[in-house]
């Protein structure tokens, strides 16, 4: 009685593990996400091996962004204002957790949209001064990785496929906070790709999962689209040619069936994820393939990686639907490996890299 539920815990662990002269450690770590147009806010534990999320919420600014077609940063920043603090509030109750039982505030400080990213970094900055904790600064694309990676035994090295709104990337996982990014788009992103085609076609912001399931029901072989880079001899992408090649599809021809132009499209864009990831996985020889990112949600790219994988027998791990979009839980699993390692921010000088990039030295 009275103990806080941090040290009842540690308390039972000791007890549990039978060694009561060595306590497990349990970290637990508020995180923190706003990089773009989701608010997340997470409470997630580690104890020993054993990762655990208390509490987790997001809240989508989607509605917000469907008006203007996409997201401005200023209002993305506007509404990570009014919806943060009160997140931030409710997650510690839902956890039951308050100040005392944090040992650090994890929080996404890039890449992403400036104003936005500052939102979280200016609220952590400001919980940690006020409640005496440190400040484990986190790279979002690094989220991504771990919302895959820990699906299973954290494996090395791993060779992850990030396919969000924002990025394309592979990435070669060595260790644990250790990266080597090894193949990037040069244009668009795949997602953004998604949403630009989508809204060719009419569908509404964001067109991503709307295109998806219009090309359920099309040829995918309809119409021949490019497979742009794909023989280019490295692991870059770029989609930007494909969006204008559906451009000039639909200028030139009429009355054509939208179904066909989503599911060529579609296709298009998982053959060259596919192919290039394949392609550096027998160049780099990694132990497990890793899927991440909101695009990782097309049924049609599990489908495809899922089949080539089973073909070189090895392992994949995709991110589950509900840590594909963004979230803090991501934030927060990095953050404890991180706070493990002695990562951290001096809590007056942290300041949000809307284009900070993922590389060993940073990382650690
Ligand atoms: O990771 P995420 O939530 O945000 C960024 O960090 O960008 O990714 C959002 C992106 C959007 O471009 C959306 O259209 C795309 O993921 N997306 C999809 C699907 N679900 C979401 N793209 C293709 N097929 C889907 N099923
Ligand atoms: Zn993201």
């Amino acid at each position: 009685m009275g103990l806080p539920p941090n040290s009842l815990y540690a308390t039972q662990m000791e007890l549990l593990s039978n060694s009561p002269n060595i306590p497990v450690a349990l970290t637990t770590l508020l995180a923190i996400e706003t990089s773009c147009d989701e608010t997340g806010v997470a409470i997630v534990q580690k104890s020993g091996q054993e990762i655990n999320v208390l509490a987790s919420a997001v809240a989508s600014q989607t509605n917000i962004h469907e008006l203007t077609g996409g997201v401005v940063p200023s209002a993305a920043a506007r509404e990570h204002e009014k919806v943060l603090e009160p997140l931030i509030t409710s997650v510690m109750a839902q956890a039951e957790v308050g100040p005392a039982d944090l040992d650090a505030i994890a929080v996404t400080y890039g890449p992403g949209l400036q104003p936005a990213l500052g939102v979280g970094v200016r609220a952590a900055r400001r919980l940690s001064e006020e409640w005496n904790k440190l400040i484990v600064p986190v790279n979002h694309l690094e989220g991504h990785i771990y919302s895959a990676l820990l699906q299973g035994e954290p494996n090395f090295p791993a060779l992850a496929l990030i396919v969000s709104g924002g990025h394309t990337l592979l990435v070669l996982v060595k260790d644990h906070l250790d990266y080597e990014v090894i193949g990037s788009t040069r244009d668009d992103a795949a997602g953004e790709a998604f949403d630009k085609v989508a809204r060719l076609l009419g569908l509404p912001y964001p067109g991503g999962p709307a295109l998806s399931r219009l090309a359920k029901s099309g040829n995918p072989a309809a119409f021949a689209f490019p497979r742009p880079m794909l023989h280019s001899g490295d692991f870059d992408f770029s989609f930007s040619g494909l969006k204008t090649a559906v451009l000039y599809t639909l200028r030139e021809n009429k009355n054509i069936n939208f179904s066909n132009v989503a599911a060529g499209f579609e296709q298009a864009v998982v053959d060259t994820l596919v192919s290039k990831t394949m392609k550096a996985v027998e160049q780099f020889g990694p132990v497990v393939v890793l899927l991440a990112g909101g695009v990782a949600a097309n049924m049609q790219l599990r489908r495809q990686l899922e089949e080539a994988a089973a073909q070189e027998q090895i392992e994949l791990r995709i991110a589950p639907p509900e840590l594909c979009g963004d979230n803090a839980v991501m934030i927060g699993q990095v953050g404890l490996f991180a706070y493990e390692a002695g990562r951290r921010a001096q809590a007056n000088a942290l300041e949000p890299i809307a284009r900070l990039v993922l590389a060993p030295a940073l990382a650690r």
